[in-house]
């Protein structure tokens, strides 16, 4: 595979960009290669700029659910842009976006749009604190909410992939405001409450972690947090910015039946433009400013092009008979091709599933429940995989902790291709 103008675009990247990347997992620092500079895409194929085509499964880490370049989508920004970019004043497609957002979104009575999934979470866990007037916060090992300083303590995605869940950086008074526990562990949840009666705002929780590679939660646990946050009067955040809109209309909320107090969206939300919301109760949400004290503010908030982009998005999912139905048919084909796979070349992987997200992790343990258990993986053995992967045309994460995305655009050709390419990857790491 020739990639000379990739390497040499990732060159000159890195004289002007750190690491020549603008967000730490693109550079592909883990798997040993350099980084596919993307020229264009569309529906399920990404075009690199040598010319090399690829079938796309990590829609550009979740959002490109219903695919790259998405007809729809591309004329609602079109439309949008036509009439302005920015307008700095209310729109009524925010408010129509607001009133999709808290249909499909069980526990959502009032939401409120943002720019990023980070600026979701940093904006509910302030919100959190404001209502309960605590300061801390747990958050799960593994767990990942973006780089808010709060949640950069044993974080997971990028900073695990790269060594390094604890950043510097972030000042020891804002780091001892964030308690750890353990997913999938409720005793290391009840501990930290019964450590610190009255001073626990919120706990905040990927509902299936995603960021330490798939690990679904355990029968009980989500449940559990709710128990234990209602009990000692601290909020619960289901952090949706993967889940929302990905595992069912309402997210994982409605896939597992468990209420959070406030939920934060992201990716899927923006139809691909940069968006993330955060969103609850009507008596939390309207603490916020402007009509109560808890501020929180965005020069681009609820932009018009963003807005249309999500919109279309959010409304294709709401509208398309069994969009959900038929995901869950396609990773299940993809879940027992991987698996026939592995087992008929004898390979210990643990790949775990729930709906269109899953991760096959190269691991002699038995199963991955919890952030040590995923820690067991052989990252050497996923980057030869990957670098595999790569060369029979396939672009998947690059990175053992990440997920493998199915999409509505996905073609029973391009899961045969995928379950073929992960054939013959595994083939080359025996
Ligand atoms: C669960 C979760 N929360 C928050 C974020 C941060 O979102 P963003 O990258 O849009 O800031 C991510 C990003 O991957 C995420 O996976």
């Amino acid at each position: 595979m020739n990639n000379n103008n990739s390497k040499n675009a990732f060159k000159q990247a890195q004289e002007v960009i750190p690491g020549g990347v603008n967000s730490p997992v693109r550079a592909f620092k883990s798997v040993g290669i350099d980084p596919i500079f993307v020229k264009k895409a569309k529906g399920t194929t990404i075009w690199d700029i040598d010319g090399n085509e690829y079938t796309d499964f990590v829609a550009s880490w979740g959002p490109l659910i219903l695919g790259h370049a998405h007809d729809d989508v591309l004329k609602a920004v079109a439309e949008a842009a036509a009439n302005g970019t920015s307008y700095g004043a209310p729109t009524q497609i925010e408010t129509e976006m607001a009133e999709q957002i808290v249909k499909m979104v069980p526990s959502v009575e009032k939401v409120r749009m943002v720019n990023s999934g980070t600026e979701a979470t940093m904006s509910a866990i302030r919100l959190a604190r404001g209502y309960t007037k605590r300061e801390l916060i747990i958050k799960f090992a593994g767990c990942y909410h973006g780089h808010g300083d709060s949640f950069l303590i044993k974080a997971g995605s990028g900073a695990i992939t790269l060594g390094l869940p604890d950043s510097p950086g972030v000042t020891k008074s804002t780091a001892k405001d964030t308690l750890t526990a353990d997913y999938n562990n409720l005793d290391s949840v009840c501990q930290l409450f019964d450590k610190h009666p009255e001073q626990i705002a919120a706990v905040i929780v990927e509902p299936v972690a995603g960021n330490m590679g798939v690990v679904p939660p355990a029968e009980g646990f989500l449940q559990g947090l709710k128990e234990l946050t209602e009990k000692h009067g601290a909020l619960l955040i289901f952090d949706e910015v993967i889940t929302g809109f990905r595992l069912a209309k309402g997210g994982a909320q409605e896939y597992f039946g468990v209420m959070p107090d406030l939920t934060t969206m992201g990716k899927i939300i923006g139809g691909g433009l940069p968006v993330g919301a955060y969103g609850g109760r009507k008596e939390i949400m309207d603490i916020l400013a402007p009509i109560g004290p808890v501020y929180q503010a965005g020069t681009l908030s609820g932009n018009p092009l963003a807005m249309a982009a999500g919109l279309t998005a959010l409304k294709k999912l709401d509208e398309t008979p069994n969009a959900y139905e038929d995901l869950e048919k396609k990773a299940a084909f993809v879940e027992a091709g991987f698996r026939l796979n592995a087992e008929e070349l004898g390979l210990n992987v643990v790949l775990n599933r729930v709906g269109s997200m899953m991760t096959a992790f190269f691991t002699e343990a038995k199963q991955v429940t919890s952030f040590d258990e995923a820690m067991t993986s052989d990252t050497g053995k996923y980057a030869e995989y990957f670098k595999n992967a790569v060369e029979n045309g396939l672009y998947i994460a690059p990175s053992q902790f990440e997920c493998l995305f199915i999409s509505m655009a996905h073609t029973e050709e391009d899961l045969e291709k995928l379950i073929k390419g992960n054939r013959k990857a595994l083939e080359a790491i025996k």
